[in-house]
């Protein structure tokens, strides 16, 4: 029987509100719980902006993408006195801790101030399925669904127009969502951050497929994809307000030089925001379902400073300094699977 909270940060993702349903509903129903939502990430916190959640006003959620609690990209530790305020505001209204939901920004606070003695437990989310110690993050099938939509629909028009179709998708320091719908929709070259690409090696692999008798070709381009030093000019990126560059539209340049260089015609579809937007696929709104309920279960149980992950097939409890000390990324056995089928 205690007050916890629960916030949702960083970039939205879908399955959030089956977290939250979760929580709320083993919480309040098994553990006699009071939780309690603060809006809009760290944000509500250092404004006090809070609601108590209840099963009724949880209802009829786990298929909504986004997050009825609201997210932002706030962090306490940027901020004059922001992690004492977020002592004092968790005092003030009674809360025992806090349930942070969020990718590595918002856990890297979470996990800071757990170290300073602030009682918190992790869950990761993230589409770009890039926080180390947990083998899944929910949101991710979801924009691996839509990615790999995105490359079958565009399959059919590329065939159509004799074209070379690239399709850019989400993944800053991780490619995991290129890599994956790439292979599933069959990509004829896979660009992610992980693995610096030669264009001309990507303009290769098209001549020689084309020279095969095929007409099209389809080029999965992760946002955060890097050429190798001095091959290809890439945009100069705009920052965010909390410092971080406005990814999108290194295609648009990856396109340009397979023209120029191969004379393909060659078009782009960055599918941005849509890969995080709408209903979390079943295995989404599982995952999230589950690791809310192992969530509470450690809040309530007073098992402080950990984050909920997926090991294998099971839900365990980490350490939440683990679980941001590094980024998963893709390994290269993996790309070199894909590689097999490109060209
Ligand atoms: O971290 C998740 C993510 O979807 C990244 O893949 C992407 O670079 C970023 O968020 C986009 O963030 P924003 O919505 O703030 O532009």
């Amino acid at each position: 029987m205690a007050r916890i909270g629960i916030l949702t940060g960083g970039g939205d993702c879908p399955g959030l509100n089956a977290v939250i349903r979760a929580v709320v509903r083993k919480g309040v129903g098994y553990h006699g719980d009071a939780v309690i939502g603060f809006a809009n990430g760290w944000l509500g916190v250092l404004e006090g902006n809070l609601i108590e959640l209840t099963p009724e006003t949880t209802r009829g959620i786990l298929h909504r993408g986004g997050t009825i609690l609201g997210t932002s990209r706030t962090d306490p530790f940027r901020i004059d006195g922001g992690p004492d305020r977020v002592r004092r505001i968790l005092a003030a209204h009674r809360i025992a801790g806090l349930i942070v939901v969020g990718g590595e920004g918002t856990l890297s606070c979470a996990a800071r101030l757990a170290e300073e003695g602030v009682h918190v437990v992790g869950v990761p989310k993230t589409i770009d399925n890039d926080i180390g110690a947990t083998d899944l993050t929910f949101g991710f099938d979801t924009a691996l669904q839509v990615a790999t939509d995105a490359i079958d629909r565009l399959h059919s028009t590329a065939e159509s127009h004799n074209r070379v179709m690239l399709l850019e998708v989400m993944g800053r320091n991780a490619g995991w969502i290129g890599l994956y719908a790439g292979m599933a929709g069959g990509a004829d070259a896979i660009l992610i951050p992980e693995h610096a690409f030669d264009i001309d090696e990507v303009c290769q692999h098209l001549r020689s497929r084309h020279a095969k008798g095929h007409t099209f070709s389809i080029v999965v381009v992760s946002e955060g994809a890097v050429p190798k030093p001095g091959t290809l000019a890439v945009p100069e990126y705009e920052h965010d307000q909390f410092g971080r560059p406005k990814l999108g539209g290194i295609s648009y340049a990856v396109a340009e030089e397979i023209e120029r260089k191969t004379g393909f015609e060659a078009r782009v579809t960055v599918l941005g925001h849509i890969q995080r937007g709408g209903s979390p696929t079943a295995l989404d709104r599982i995952l999230a379902t589950r690791f809310g309920v192992a969530a509470i279960d450690a809040a309530s149980e007073g098992r402080w400073g950990t984050m909920v992950a997926l090991r294998g097939t099971n839900v365990v409890e980490v350490p939440i300094g683990e679980a941001v000390s590094a980024l998963k990324t893709v390994p290269e056995e993996l790309y070199e699977v894909a590689e097999v089928f490109f060209g």
